[in-house]
């Protein structure tokens, strides 16, 4: 793939071996410790039943109600969203899940299921990773790539809900070496801080990859849709991805810019600057609407984050 076609690179053996080369062996190596660790995150229960029961039949109140309230914890903590001020103004308090969800509606318990079982699946400690301002990130991006799918071309055919999933779940890779190869996180982290490099170029360097393909890896594992997976393996490089999760990626890619930009929240990347007027035409949204396009993603990726990593 192109992230590869860099120059070459020696090794003793045989004169020049291709650093493209290095870089996959790299990158396989790396794919093949993901795969053979038995400590992986286990996808988020109630999140999985909840889509398959979306996809299966048509969406009824009381069983999503059901579904929500098999886990206590993320059912108490919809509760205290639908009773936050800044998320429904003016209305009595519940402290029923279902007139929760009949309130909400069907996409909004999803989204919120999605963000509180997410953030749950992971734990709240970990050496490199400032919790709240990595989910702030991550929730702000999932916030902005939705509406950024709502914005852009229909031809780029990205569904807004889809896009909240992949920017939900862009950075989950980072977190995923964390919890279960930390001695390869540490050394991205030391490479990182020696050399003065931004983390995203010292995972390139030792794994031959980044941990966009790590959450992707992972997010195959929890049976996401292969367009969310491609999307998030390849959220830094959206032009490398397969064909059908290109538009998805690209999507990711400039809620992630955008948020990077109007510092919500902070995944850690060490990368900055925001999305060019070049990268935000290809998805259909003019120069001229730019500004204030960004102005609208960004006051709601700040609301959307907020409240659920105080919910959290
Ligand atoms: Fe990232
Ligand atoms: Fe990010």
């Amino acid at each position: 793939m192109a992230r590869y076609n860099e120059c070459r690179v020696r090794d003793g053996r045989d004169g020049v071996l291709g650093a493209a080369e290095e870089q996959s062996r790299k990158r396989r190596k790396i794919r093949r410790k993901v795969r053979e660790t038995d400590s992986l995150p286990a996808a988020p229960s109630v999140l999985m039943e909840l889509d398959q029961m979306l996809e299966s039949s048509h969406p009824r109140i009381a069983t999503i109600a059901a579904i929500v309230a098999k886990d206590a914890s993320i059912a108490a903590r919809i509760l205290n969203v639908v009773n936050a001020s800044e998320y429904f103004d003016g209305h009595e308090e519940t402290w029923d899940i279902r007139q929760a969800v009949a309130m909400l509606g069907v996409e909004e318990v999803r989204r919120l299921v999605s963000a509180l079982s997410v953030v749950s699946a992971f734990p709240t400690t970990l050496d490199h990773v400032d919790y709240r301002d990595f989910w702030r990130h991550s929730i702000g991006v999932a916030g902005a790539a939705r509406l950024l799918a709502v914005y852009s071309y229909s031809g780029l055919a990205v569904d807004p809900e889809e896009a909240y999933t992949a920017g939900l779940m862009h950075d989950v890779g980072w977190l995923l070496l964390e919890c279960c190869l930390p001695d390869i996180a540490d050394g991205i982290m030391r490479m990182s801080l020696g050399e003065s490099m931004p983390r995203l170029k010292a995972e390139r360097a030792l794994m031959g990859t980044d941990h966009g393909d790590i959450g992707g890896m992972l997010l195959e594992r929890w049976h996401q849709r292969p367009e969310i997976v491609e999307g998030v393996a390849w959220h830094h490089d959206p032009g490398s991805a397969e064909k059908h999760g290109r538009g998805l990626a690209a999507i990711v890619h400039l809620g992630d810019r955008i948020c990077i930009a109007g510092r919500v929240g902070d995944s850690g990347e060490g990368i900055s600057g925001g999305p060019s007027a070049s990268e935000m035409e290809a998805v259909g949204i003019p120069v001229s609407k730019c500004s204030r396009m960004m102005e609208n993603v960004l006051e709601a990726a700040r609301k959307m984050s907020e409240i659920i990593v105080h919910a959290g």
